[in-house]
């Protein structure tokens, strides 16, 4: 088993963790200082979001220069140090590879702009007007609108699957393949442990350039881009073809037991997302708790979800979980906070690699953004169409600063903050939670811990129970996790009796018969004797 396969990956959103230059913004120094708490969370890497030079359009994920650092967030020597210090306290680092659009600042972007005839023009996606001046097919943004802008002084289009500031790379650019796998190499050779790879399943497009055809589930008020069926912007055939060629780049700075390792944000349905196995990607995030679990949070569907991809991995595929990250509203604002803390030992006990995102080991709820301070595009932008809730729409409600502490700022800065803190944050922070032994971050830990079992760790799951409100599972011969996934109590027959070893309420360590009681938003995991 490699490393990658035993260890816990937590999310940090650099802008939210730690601002160290008082500047209200979180810095590469902060993460440094933090390391340790990070350490005593248990957890084994860290996938920091992205860091590097930037117009912060779309916070980050508008890249002006891949092999740099952002003022905002420090310089190549603080990530160095912070590297440095992570690896010296067994913690690995991937970061995020931003390869299917650079921000328009991009030198690159510049000199393809500049003209028809630029020896970079064909790195991005250009095309002529449709007849009619307009567009040249139907493709919409994930940001709402066509995904394509006119480009006035050369009379060309250009593609943009986000902001209009994100300008698509094109893929079939065998240059644009070298040059990214050169900043990949960059970065491998500081010392990275991998690559957190956005988009994943974007990178291929249509090389016709064909109309998506309309979905059957579109109705006014849904985002512009679900009007359509993705047949031509996402998860095409190249695109494994390009997973495979990121793959050979990491593999040439893999040793055993140091493996390199690609973790793929890929929004798809499991059959089609276990495909990215094969094409080489070693973790594809499997985001179907987010996606299909956490809005029909019965017993009957979360097994359905489970066993469906467990049923899709083959022998080789190593499987993984994911509860939240920064472009999805909190767990404990989605469950509130007993089911969070369920749903905690249910990531943490299922078979493979978990992704924790920042902050959800304190339960921390979606921040309140009020109109005037919101920040994130994809909300500005829905802001100017529907003028009356934008406020509530967005990613920044998940972003809100780390609280660390019940002073001024919460820890976390010295001046205002660039988001509010959560409005809870004098009692909801890390301080408190260290002192509550009953906290949801002693419960993380405790899961944490407790994961490094080896039947918990690579034994196999099998539902044991999936009705009337009781989610139970089995993990090798040792284990049984048992969820109450309601407010009611719940009785269950055991296999055999054993040792109630952790509760989701933290105060109970006991012996059970066949019998178990499950007091309501209970969880427990229990050593079969
Ligand atoms: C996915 C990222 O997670 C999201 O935050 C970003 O806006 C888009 N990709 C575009 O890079």
């Amino acid at each position: 088993m490699s490393w990658w396969q035993r260890a816990v990956i937590y999310q940090v959103y650099p802008r939210s963790f730690q601002d160290t230059n008082g500047d209200g913004v979180g810095d590469l120094e902060g993460i440094r200082r933090r390391l340790p708490y990070l350490k005593s969370l248990g957890v084994d890497a860290l996938w920091l979001s992205p860091f590097y030079k930037s117009p912060m359009k779309d916070f980050g994920y508008d890249v002006a220069d891949y092999c740099d650092v952002d003022p905002v967030f420090g310089t190549l020597q603080d990530f160095d140090r912070l590297l440095e210090e992570a690896h010296a306290l067994g913690l690995k680092v991937l970061v995020d590879l931003v390869p299917n659009h650079t921000s328009s600042e991009h030198p690159w972007f510049l000199e393809s702009r500049a003209s028809r005839n630029s020896p970079k023009r064909d790195w991005y996606i250009w095309k002529d007007p449709a007849p009619d001046g307009g567009p040249p097919n139907n493709w919409q943004s994930f940001f709402g609108g066509p995904a394509w802008t006119l480009d006035e002084a050369t009379g060309q289009y250009y593609l943009h699957l986000f902001l209009p500031e994100q300008p698509d790379l094109n893929w079939r650019n065998p240059e644009v393949r070298e040059a990214i796998k050169e900043v990949m190499r960059f970065w491998l050779r500081r010392g990275v442990d991998g690559f957190r790879v956005d988009v994943l399943w974007l990178l291929g497009k249509d090389p016709l350039f064909r109309d998506e055809p309309g979905s059957p589930l579109w109705r006014p008020g849904l985002p512009d881009r679900a009007r359509h069926e993705h047949l031509y912007t996402e998860d095409q055939p190249e695109t494994y073809a390009y997973v495979r060629e990121m793959r050979q780049v990491l593999d040439e700075f893999s040793e055993p037991g140091r493996e390199r390792v690609m973790v793929g944000e890929i929004y798809l349905p499991l059959p089609r997302l276990v495909r990215y196995y094969a094409a080489g990607c070693h973790l594809p995030f499997n985001f179907s708790l987010v996606t299909e679990g956490l809005s029909d949070w019965r017993p009957e569907n979360l097994a359905r979800i489970v066993e469906t991809y467990e049923g899709l991995l083959s022998r080789w595929d190593w499987p993984n979980w994911v509860l939240g990250n920064h472009d999805q509203p909190r767990l404990a604002s989605r469950l509130g906070e007993p089911q969070a803390r369920v749903a905690a030992m249910l990531l943490f006990t299922l078979r493979g690699t978990p992704t924790w995102y920042y902050g959800d080991e304190l339960a921390l709820p979606n921040g309140l953004i009020p109109p005037e301070k919101v920040q994130d595009p994809a909300a500005l932008r829905q802001r100017d169409r529907e003028p009356t809730a934008y406020h509530t729409l967005g990613r920044d409600p998940e972003r809100t600063p780390m609280p660390w502490d019940a002073s001024p700022y919460g820890g976390f800065s010295t001046v205002e903050p660039w988001l509010p803190l959560n409005p809870d944050y004098r009692t909801r922070n890390v301080a408190a939670q260290e002192k509550d032994p009953r906290s949801m971050l002693h419960l993380v830990k405790r899961l944490i811990a407790l994961r490094k079992d080896p039947d918990l760790l690579y034994g196999a799951y099998r539902t044991y129970r999936a009705r009337e409100g009781v989610y139970a599972y089995l993990r090798g011969e040792g284990w049984l996790v048992a969820l109450n996934l309601t407010e009611k109590e719940k009785a269950l027959e055991l296999p055999r009796g054993g040792r109630v070893v952790l509760s989701t309420h933290l105060d109970r360590e006991e012996r059970v018969g066949e019998r178990l009681f499950l007091r309501p938003d209970e969880g427990v995991a229990v050593r079969l004797d």
